[in-house]
């Protein structure tokens, strides 16, 4: 895996925002803390956390939190992602969460990793999920 020193790049407020959220993380069984922030159309900001359950399966990714998080709030449209993860390398969004991503998010957002101790890794939802299965390939009313 390819991945460079950190680079001023992240504005310091989501690396903030990153640090607080990590503490969030509810990851008693896998140990490994992920947060992740998206950026909405409007410019707003939305956190999320990795969630666990005793049940694995059901525990929930940081980038998924996030996301829902703000179609909750009544948004749709990712223009920016940044996840953090404890440890040195910092770790890509799994390819379910490029799935989800990819629901609210078009192929050229950026896709910033950050790895707790400051590398980065800096790349686009289509570049982590190239052909991905969109609407347009339903047949029917399509996303509302
Ligand atoms: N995890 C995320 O939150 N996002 C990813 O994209 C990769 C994996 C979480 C799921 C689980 O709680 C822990 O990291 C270990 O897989």
């Amino acid at each position: 895996m390819q991945y460079a020193k950190a680079v001023p790049k992240t504005p310091k407020k989501i690396v903030e925002k990153l640090q607080q959220l990590l503490a969030h993380s509810y990851s008693p069984y896998s140990g490994f803390a992920v947060a992740a922030v998206v950026k909405s159309r409007s410019g707003r900001l939305y956190g999320g956390v990795n969630v666990e359950n005793a049940a694995y399966p059901l525990s929930r990714c940081a980038e998924q939190s996030a996301t829902l998080q703000m179609v909750s709030a009544g948004e749709r449209e990712i223009v920016e992602v940044w996840v953090m993860s404890r440890g040195k390398q910092p770790a890509t969004p799994c390819g379910g969460c490029r799935q989800v991503l990819s629901e609210f998010a078009q192929p050229n957002v950026s896709v910033h990793c950050l790895s707790a101790e400051g590398l980065e890794l800096h790349t686009t939802l289509g570049e982590l999920l190239p052909h991905a299965f969109t609407s347009q390939y339903l047949d029917g009313p399509g996303k509302k």
